[in-house]
């Protein structure tokens, strides 16, 4: 991407430190902080100061590596004992992006694959390996970006939810690259962003992250989503995800589920993009994943802000399952997927 030099980087490794962009303070200041010690790296991922799937996992695999830069273990036993205690520490901070968990277990793989060698050449191979997950994440986000751009024409204006941009992913996003694709090639895309209940992921962060690129972009609140496609003003909507079940159901942000009810209902496509670290074979559909719960504060105190009565009960689910049926393709890395999705994912992931 031409402009990708002026890009804000979510995630760096700088002089030997995990450096990251405090998500929370955006759209206010843009503020860096060094990560030093596992504690601080669960700390991050469950306050949302680095969020996104793919981020989450760049951040976990560094912070693994660190958590045991400096171990004083006497053989790779005990070595292995205290890497894998850290990744279930790890592990425990937030349960729906299954990108958290592939992280983790590429990096204990790694550790095992090196075992021959010496724990200070292992130390380098782990560091090595976060190096690649987040190369390898960025080279992802910009196929994804250029697979969807197959499926849009310039002119389209485009409804997204919560954030799926560079601000989560290692750079470019992942349904946010095509629209930054988009602008590079001089086309005029246009962007309606959800605010994104309860966070203001998509007014904070999206929002934010286009205008900081020179897309056009609207805010809307979540529920005006419906009278802008009953209008014909959406073309088409585009998503993040946390989770691809084997079937092709899609765990992302709380409210996509209903956008895509709402895209079905105006027959608008409704297009989930997902790197392939995020299609998890292990869990058959979307009814078997973990959907995190966060604090009743978020929706009750919503940054300090009390907006309901004390006592009231509060229900926070912070994702939903979008069924397969809903969805038109999930457009990946390694190419665009159709119903079935079944079949479609495995064939993908033997790629
Ligand atoms: O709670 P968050 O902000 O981590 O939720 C993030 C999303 O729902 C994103 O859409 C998803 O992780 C995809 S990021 C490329």
């Amino acid at each position: 991407m031409d402009n990708s030099q002026d890009c804000v980087l979510s995630i760096k490794w700088e002089n030997d430190n995990l450096v990251i962009l405090d998500q929370t303070k955006l759209p206010e200041k843009v503020e860096y902080i060094t990560l030093q010690t596992i504690e601080e790296v669960w700390d991050a991922i469950y306050k949302l100061k680095v969020r996104g799937a793919p981020a989450i996992g760049i951040v976990a695999a560094y912070g693994l590596y660190i958590s045991v830069r400096n171990s004083k273990a006497a053989d790779f036993e005990s070595f292995y004992q205290e890497l894998r205690k850290n990744s279930d520490y790890v592990a425990s901070s937030r349960p729906t992006a299954v990108n958290l968990f592939w992280a983790l277990k590429r990096m204990e793989k790694r550790a095992l694959d090196s075992k021959n060698k010496t724990l200070e050449e292992i130390k380098m191979d782990l560091l090595n390996e976060a190096h690649a997950i987040r190369d390898e994440d960025e080279a992802m986000c910009k196929s994804i970006g250029e697979n969807l751009l197959t499926l849009l024409k310039d002119g389209m204006t485009i409804l997204t939810h919560c954030n799926a941009g560079g601000l989560a992913t290692a750079r470019y996003g992942t349904a946010l690259s095509p629209i930054f694709l988009a602008k590079d090639k001089g086309w005029n895309i246009k962007v309606f962003a959800d605010e994104t209940r309860p966070l203001l992921q998509g007014a904070r962060l999206t929002v934010w992250e286009l205008m900081q690129y020179g897309v056009d972009v609207t805010l809307i609140c979540d529920n005006m989503a419906a009278h802008v496609m009953s209008k014909g003003w959406i073309d088409a909507v585009i998503t993040g995800c946390d989770r691809v079940a084997a079937n092709g159901d899609a765990a992302n942000k709380i409210g996509t589920y209903g956008l895509a009810v709402l895209a079905k209902a105006h027959n608008i496509p409704f297009y989930i993009a997902a790197p392939s670290s995020t299609i998890d074979i292990d869990t058959p559909d979307g009814g078997k994943i973990v959907i995190e719960e966060r604090s009743e504060e978020e929706v009750s105190c919503g940054f300090g802000k009390r907006t309901a009565p004390i006592g009231v009960k509060v229900y926070n689910p912070a994702f939903d399952v979008t069924p397969n049926h809903l969805i038109t393709a999930i457009v990946t890395e390694k190419g665009i997927l159709r119903p079935p999705y079944k079949e479609a994912i495995e064939i993908i992931l033997k790629k």
